[in-house]
Parts: structure tokens; C-alpha cells; sequence
């Protein structure tokens, strides 16, 4: 029997969200009904309601999520009714050219439910990230379930779903930060603080924190930031060259997506240094530099997808360590709110007051 429930859609381009009504359907093979429990909310859900990912609305926003799987299809194994799970959007396939060469963290083919969530009178939805848990249920692939232990609470063990995960795996994954290293951080909001955090679990000597917010710093300060930069005030790259040495830092971690900040962290870097981009541009959006400073500066210049993160193998891990009191993940839950007020929590990150939102269900 198909569930109703109550979910948060997008409906057209800039439009207020709305709470309505949503059929999930049974799972078909391969697929899982989760409860959702918790559900962060994260900038990629704004930049969907404002169309900055693609046209196909009306979106069932919602992708940071963790909950209790309620029902399973046909041919699914190793996850069953009642088992704890946070959600993934990067269920690997196993199969593709990035998989069979051993580097599932970029599988070129994830996958989502096939099977569609409807609005009332049968308008298919286009769930965020193939997840959609700004509702009381989901419908997803059950690669897309990651079991992690129970005593870790939903609306923390969600964040590990995005924001999180993408900025921890930023810095450890991606960035390769390792014991000793300069790290920056341009935008800290809940993705760049998780990366300020991520820096620091893995052992950074130097973590530059800069924000355009005074609040941000303050908070990225608890998560490891060993200095921070009001980039208003004084110029970025200046003032984390000034940190290093004179040099730039060996990795920086773009988490704003913006053309201007990531020019920023291009001229931040040491020689031979890294910049990771991990926030989101827009489809608008291009970058002019000098093909000799590219050439000349070297080093690596790599994309966050996700964090790099394979969650089978990092969200248990990460749980545990949240659990034994090493990652200090309730830092990043500002709020917990219901379903009804997504709106005003976009509002909220858009003036800079949260970290994350969680929607607690
Ligand atoms: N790559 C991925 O897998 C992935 C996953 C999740 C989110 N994202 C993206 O990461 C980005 C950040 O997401 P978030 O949820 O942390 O958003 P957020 O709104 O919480 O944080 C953005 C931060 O950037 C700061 N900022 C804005 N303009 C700035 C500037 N010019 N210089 C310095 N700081 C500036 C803001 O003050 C804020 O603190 C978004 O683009 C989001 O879509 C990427
Ligand atoms: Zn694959
Ligand atoms: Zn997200």
C-alpha cells in the first residue's frame, strides 16, 4: 500500500516551499521506504528552490538525512525493516569504468529510486540529490541506506548525509590533509566548518578559517580553526600568506562556490600546493586566470564530490568516533525545527545565523 505524507516542495523557481501532501509508493526491487527522523537543511536544498541545479521542478526537498528503514523490495539484502540508517546520494554501482578501476568514490553511475514520489493528483516529484527526506517517509535505492550504530541521535548521524560528510571528506579525502599541514578554509559555513574539523582530526598544524561573517569564525574557532580571517576586512590571501610564512597554505578548501573565492584560494595555496572545491557554482558562473599561474603555481587543483566519501565505509567510522567523544558533531545542529519551517530556516542561512537546521520529525 502507497504511504501519504506530509513533505516540503519546491514548486517553481524562487517560490516560497510548501508543505503537502506526497505518495511514496511500495519499494520496487532494489529499493527501501526509510521514516526519516532528521533532516538537515543545506544550502544545495536554496540552490535547488532557486533553480540553480536544474529546471526539473517541483522538487521534494531534503538530502541530510538519517531515519528507520520501514520497508524493503524485492531482492534486497543486508538491510531489512527497523535498521538505523543515514542516507546517501552516492549509492556506487559497482560496475562502471571509475568502480571496476577501484575508485568507487567517483562512480560515474549512482543511483536512485526508480520508482516516483507524486504530489496529490499525480505530479511526479524530482526528489534533492535522490533522497527527498524533508518528509515523514522516503523512497530510495537501498544502496542509498547506510546502517550506522542507534545510539548516535537522527539529527546528528543525518548531518553525516551532506553537508558534513562533504566537508570532513574535503580535507581528509580529497584535500589529503595530514599531520602537519597548513590548511585554509574560504566559507565556513556548515560544509567549510566540517572541513575546518576535518583539517584538524587529521592532525593540521595551521587551520585558517575565513568567513565574510564574524559569527562563522567564532564557531569554526570550536571546531579547530587555529586563526581566523574576517575576509571583509582585510584581504584573504594576503592575510593567509601572512599566516604561512609568507608561502600560502598547503591545502585550500573552497566552500562557498564562487568564482571570486576560489581565485582566492588558487593565489592562497603554497607552490605545489592543493585547492579542493567543494562548494556548488551556478550554471552562470566562469572563472578567468592566467594559464601561466596555473602552469607556473602547479600542484593540484581537484573538485569535492560528497567528500570523496564512500559511506560504508566512512559513516560508521565517523559515527563511532562521534560516539567516543572525537568529533564534535552537535556543534553543527545551531536548531532543530519541523517540517514547517524550512522556509524560514533558508531565510536564517541566508542571513548567516545557522550552521545547519535539522528538521526533527
Ligand atoms: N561538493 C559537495 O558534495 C557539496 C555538498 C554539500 C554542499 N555543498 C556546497 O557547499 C557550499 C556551502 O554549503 P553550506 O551548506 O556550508 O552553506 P552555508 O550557507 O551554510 O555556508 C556558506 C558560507 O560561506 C560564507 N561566504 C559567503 N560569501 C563568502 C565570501 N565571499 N567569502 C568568504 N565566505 C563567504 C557565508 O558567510 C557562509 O558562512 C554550497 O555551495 C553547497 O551547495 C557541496
Ligand atoms: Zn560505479
Ligand atoms: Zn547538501
Amino acid at each position: 500500500m502507497p504511504y501519504t505524507v506530509q513533505g516540503v516542495v519546491a514548486r517553481g523557481k524562487g517560490q516560497d516551499v510548501s508543505l503537502e501532501a506526497v505518495t511514496v509508493p511500495d519499494p520496487g526491487p532494489g529499493e527501501a521506504v526509510v521514516n526519516v527522523q532528521a533532516c538537515g537543511v543545506c544550502h544545495t536544498d536554496l540552490h535547488y528552490r532557486e533553480g540553480g541545479i536544474n529546471d526539473e521542478f517541483p522538487f521534494l526537498l531534503g538530502h541530510e538525512a538519517a531515519g528507520v528503514v520501514e520497508a524493503v523490495g524485492a531482492g534486497v539484502t543486508g538491510l531489512e525493516p527497523g535498521d538505523y540508517v543515514i542516507l546517501n546520494w552516492r549509492a556506487v554501482c559497482g560496475q562502471c569504468r571509475a568502480c571496476l578501476r577501484g575508485r568507487p568514490w567517483y562512480c560515474f553511475a549512482t543511483h536512485n529510486a526508480t520508482r516516483k514520489m507524486t504530489l496529490a493528483d499525480g505530479t511526479a516529484l524530482s526528489p534533492a540529490l535522490g533522497i527527498g527526506a524533508f518528509a515523514e517517509k522516503t523512497l530510495v535505492a537501498a544502496g542509498q541506506c547506510t546502517k550506522v550504530d542507534p545510539a548516535a541521535a537522527p539529527a546528528v548521524a543525518g548531518l553525516l548525509g551532506c553537508g558534513v560528510m562533504a566537508g570532513l571528506g574535503a580535507a581528509i579525502n580529497t584535500g589529503g590533509v595530514t599531520r602537519g599541514d597548513s590548511v585554509a578554509v574560504i566559507g565556513c559555513g556548515g560544509v567549510g566548518s566540517a572541513a575546518v574539523l576535518g583539517a584538524s582530526l587529521a592532525g593540521a598544524a595551521r587551520i585558517i578559517a575565513v568567513d565574510v561573517d564574524d559569527r562563522k569564525l567564532e564557531w569554526a574557532k570550536g571546531f579547530g580553526a587555529t586563526h581566523t580571517v574576517n575576509s571583509r576586512e582585510s584581504d584573504a590571501v594576503e592575510a593567509i600568506r601572512e599566516l604561512t610564512g609568507g608561502f600560502g597554505a598547503d591545502v585550500v578548501i573552497e566552500a562557498v562556490g564562487r568564482p571570486e573565492t576560489y581565485k582566492q584560494a588558487f593565489y592562497a595555496r603554497d607552490l605545489a600546493g592543493t585547492v579542493v572545491l567543494v562548494g556548488v557554482p551556478t550554471p552562470e558562473m566562469t572563472l578567468e586566470l592566467p594559464l601561466l599561474d596555473v602552469f607556473g603555481r602547479g600542484g593540484a587543483l581537484k573538485s569535492s564530490w560528497y567528500g570523496d566519501c564512500l559511506p560504508g565505509r566512512d559513516f560508521p567510522m565517523l559515527i563511532d568516533l562521534y560516539l567516543q567523544g572525537r568529533l564534535n558533531l552537535d556543534g553543527f545542529v545551531t536548531e532543530t525545527i519541523g517540517l514547517g519551517d524550512v522556509e524560514a530556516a533558508f531565510a536564517k542561512m541566508h542571513r548567516g545565523e545557522v550552521l545547519r537546521s535539522v528538521v526533527v520529525l
